[in-house]
């Protein structure tokens, strides 16, 4: 089975082909980034804006380079929500469009069900059940995962997202948009042990970053004179372990808590070096079979949409086209 994909709830503009819910024929990505820039943060209404500008063409490309046409497509999945609802709009009126004009069946899709999916891209996924953090912008939560449309939420961020401190402090920093790239680069060159930045370890699985945030702006403060490069690389790599630590230590806990021992980390921040580099490290001390899907499979991306469609349209179900789009939407909750 041939799916389309489309991805619109964020500021990535997404269209890829995927055959059999495991092999890529295309994957294009057209990303907001340079025009939301200097806002420091996406703006909804420009990106929604923005993603009718680039989808007709996004997939158009992801057609080409899959060397197909609309006519061999034989599902479109799209990102129903959770994200901005005029972005997803866009993704989901055209999917509709197309499934309408050419007999095609279509089903919405929930996002973080697509960043745990990717992993179904890899060449060697794993079975279910497994643990799933999901670690991107917008979310931070631990999942027990026992098959689709069935997920247990075991832990989750009680404030920021991890991607949303990487991109707090990045602005703090003035050091670049989006941060979590730009912290992952500079951390590189520095030394993780420079400062202790608090770690919120409680004995649960939630995480909270908000502490971590008011402790590097209490720092900021403190400071007489503005920071040369070779400290800025060790506050970063400080800053960065904090957020590693904590989401390395609360995801194996929930592989022992459940004793389920493969743990599959995807999302937009598992792009992170450091986090995959730490991950490795203790997933081998404990025994745990750990899976990240690539860098580009983990940030937004309609690939990872289209796994989760081919699963629902190979039983028969299809969406209707009076579907609409959800900002919230809780993976534990079928709607
Ligand atoms: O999954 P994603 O592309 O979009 C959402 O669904 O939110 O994740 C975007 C987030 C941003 O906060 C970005 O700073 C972060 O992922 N991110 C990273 C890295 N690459 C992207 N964070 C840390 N290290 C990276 N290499
Ligand atoms: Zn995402």
């Amino acid at each position: 089975m041939l799916v389309l994909g489309i991805e619109s709830s964020c500021d990535e503009t997404a269209a890829a082909v995927v055959e059999d819910g495991r092999f890529l024929r295309s994957n294009v990505i057209s990303s907001q980034i340079d025009v939301h820039r200097k806002y420091g943060g996406v703006v909804p209404e420009i990106a929604s804006r923005k993603h009718i500008e680039a989808i007709g063409p996004v997939i158009l490309q992801a057609l080409e380079d899959a060397k197909v046409t609309l006519d061999s497509i034989d599902g479109i999945a799209v990102t129903r929500g959770p994200g901005l609802v005029g972005s997803l709009l866009v993704g989901l009126s055209v999917a509709k469009a197309m499934a309408f004009a050419k007999g095609i069946p279509f089903v919405g899709v929930n996002h973080l069900e697509g960043h745990i999916a990717a992993i179904f891209l890899t060449e060697d996924p794993p079975d279910f059940p497994f643990i799933s953090l999901v670690v991107s912008g917008g979310h931070t939560n631990i999942y027990l995962a026992r098959g689709f449309q069935n997920f247990k939420v075991l832990g989750q961020t009680r404030d920021d997202a991890a991607g949303e401190a990487f991109d707090k402090a990045a602005k703090l920093l003035d050091i670049g948009y989006p941060g979590g790239v730009t912290i992952d680069r500079m951390a590189r060159k520095g030394n993780p042990d420079w400062l202790r930045f608090p770690r919120a370890l409680k004995n649960d699985l939630d995480f909270s970053f908000s502490g971590l945030k008011t402790s590097l702006v209490m720092n900021m403060k403190r400071r007489e004179k503005p920071l040369d490069k070779s400290e800025l690389h060790d506050l970063t790599a400080s800053y960065q372990e904090a957020i590693v630590d904590v989401l390395v230590e609360k995801t194996l806990r929930a592989a022992e808590m459940c004793a389920v021992y493969r743990i599959v980390v995807c999302g937009g921040v598992a792009a992170n070096s450091r986090l995959r580099e730490k991950f490795f490290e203790a997933a081998a001390q404990k025994g745990v079979m750990l899976y990240f899907p690539p860098s580009v499979l983990c940030t937004d991306n309609a690939a990872m949409i289209a796994v989760v469609g081919e699963h629902f349209l190979t039983k028969g179900h299809k969406d209707a086209l009076d579907l609409n789009a959800i900002s919230k939407w809780p993976l534990d909750v079928v709607v």
